[in-house]
């Protein structure tokens, strides 16, 4: 038994079970699970107070370095991963774009320099593709596979970036052909364009008018148009930050027909409403994404639907950090204000808000604790689903010998204690958290990558430095894929040969 590090005294948590049992971890792999394990000399030993010890969070959609127009990343590789750690998460996802008219691969290489080195946490990318070219999707494709990156992220909306339905086909039969998951950001850009210029003749330039240019249906009519693409090839698919109980429904109503089809929603989607956007001035800039924030109690009922039965794949932060106090962030919806609004012109403010250190916490509170999903299916949408469907698992997403030794251990029922999220604890680089005030029953107390403890919740002391985090190099999905050459096909058309 040569473990250098055991941890005592709480339960593992798993996706399939959980048990009450020690954790014996070697070299920052755990070796063993078992009772009273022997502690060799020189071994570490924490104890973990009865508490819960969960699999290291997989925040598998966070945008870090990634500028947006004029608008620049609050985060770098430093301080973003700082923030996941803080917040429970050990392994983090994050975009690679493609500019349209450039390769993929170099594209690649370079986000991974920003990386490389500087990190508090494990890491890897998505590639976004804006320009679906045959060198890309016959040659690219397979070579991101080679790389390690083993998912794309495809947008319908944002005018640099969306595709037009063929190009959609296009990328989703290379990916089919390839072995990747094909990510999608569903939205209608000609209704979100067409809609937004009117309002802004109209003089509705406020923040929350970047909510009245996206209504649900909006998302919803893309998200069934996509489902309907993938279909077609026969393609797995995961939809991105799904806001609204349509796009559930219809994610749900594939899935339940046995098409390989995937679900993302987002904690903002789950606890916040669109109130956020109608705060006085320019302060509901802080809140602007897209999708929006929903203001219908029944999106947020349904997301929690979706959460709880499973149409939710994934829970990730969609992390996308832009300084509000700063005119290098949202300020540029006040700078480029044509409209003359004090309140600023919507479409100018840099989409996404901030989440990576909040997302664990407030899964774990308000869905665990306040009794709407159980143990098992937080770690199912905090680690392990994402672990598969991006092929790290079972190194990533679970605590088994041979994994990881990523932990979070939570406290016990009887020692916990509730946190106010401030934005003066958090470790992100951005400067405000769209969560400022709300409470969480419970915080991470310890955080441990590879078998190092890397936060102290006690204290709020981040313990590791940067470079302590690796690039995964990422293998195919292991959740299922196409569905095989032994069915039939919407008709005589058999995606299997294309
Ligand atoms: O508003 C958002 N979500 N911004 C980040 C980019 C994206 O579409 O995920
Ligand atoms: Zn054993
Ligand atoms: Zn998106
Ligand atoms: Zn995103």
């Amino acid at each position: 038994f040569h473990f250098d590090l055991i941890i005592r005294n709480g339960t593992v948590v798993n996706a399939s079970d959980e048990t009450q049992c020690d954790i014996g971890v070697r070299n920052g792999v755990v070796t063993c699970l078992g009772k009273n394990l022997p502690v060799p000399e020189g071994c570490k030993v924490i104890d973990a107070e009865g508490g819960w010890i969960t699999p290291g969070g997989v925040d598998s959609h966070v945008h870090i370095g990634q500028n947006q127009g004029n608008a620049q990343s609050a985060d770098d590789w430093t301080t973003g991963t700082r923030g996941a750690i803080a917040g429970g998460t050990t392994t983090v996802v994050a975009f690679a774009v493609q500019v349209r008219g450039e390769k993929v691969m170099p594209a690649v290489e370079a986000y991974y320099d920003l990386a490389d080195g500087k990190t508090h946490c494990d890491y890897s990318f998505h590639a976004i593709i804006s320009d679906p070219t045959d060198e890309v999707v016959d040659k690219e494709l397979a070579e991101l596979v080679k790389f390690g990156v083993t998912s794309v992220k495809v947008y319908m909306t944002y005018a640099d970036m969306a595709l037009n339905d063929r190009q959609m086909l296009d990328i989703l039969a290379g990916s089919r052909r390839h072995g990747l998951t094909t990510m999608v950001h569903a939205e209608n850009h000609d209704i979100i364009e067409w809609m937004a210029e009117r309002l802004l003749k109209q003089g509705m330039s406020e923040p929350m008018h970047h909510g009245t240019s996206r209504p649900q249906l909006v998302e919803d009519e893309a998200t069934q148009r996509a489902l309907a693409l993938a279909e077609v090839i026969d393609a797995p698919m995961l939809l991105v930050h799904v806001s609204a109980k349509e796009a559930t429904r219809a994610i749900r109503k594939a899935q339940t027909r046995g098409l390989p089809i995937y679900g993302e929603t987002c904690p903002h989607y789950a606890l916040l409403t669109a109130e956020k956007m109608q705060a006085p001035g320019f302060l509901g800039a802080k809140c602007v994404c897209s999708p929006p924030l929903r203001s219908d109690p029944s999106d947020k009922a349904g997301i929690w639907e979706g959460l709880a039965n499973g149409t939710f794949t994934v829970l990730s932060s969609d992390h996308a950090p832009f300084n509000f106090f700063d005119e290098t962030g949202k300020k540029y919806g006040l700078i480029e204000n044509t409209t003359k609004n004090p309140a600023g012109n919507f479409r100018a403010i840099p989409n996404g808000i901030p989440g990576i250190n909040t997302r664990s916490p407030l899964l774990w509170s308000y869905g665990v604790l306040e009794g709407r999903i159980s143990r098992q299916r937080f770690v199912e949408l905090n680690s392990s689903n994402a672990a598969k469907l991006y092929g790290m698992y079972p190194k990533k997403g679970t605590i088994q010998p041979g994994s990881d030794a990523d932990f979070v251990i939570w406290r016990s029922d009887a020692s916990r204690k509730s946190t106010i999220i401030k934005q003066e604890n958090m470790h992100h680089g951005v400067d405000y958290t769209p969560y400022e005030d709300m409470e969480v029953k419970d915080w991470p107390r310890l955080v441990i990558l590879r078998g190092e403890v890397v936060y102290d919740g006690e204290s709020n002391q981040i313990m590791n430095q940067p470079g302590g985090g690796e690039f995964i190099k990422r293998r195919l999905s292991s959740l299922p894929g196409p569905r095989g050459t032994s069915r039939a096909w919407i008709n005589d058309f058999q995606p299997h040969k294309i």
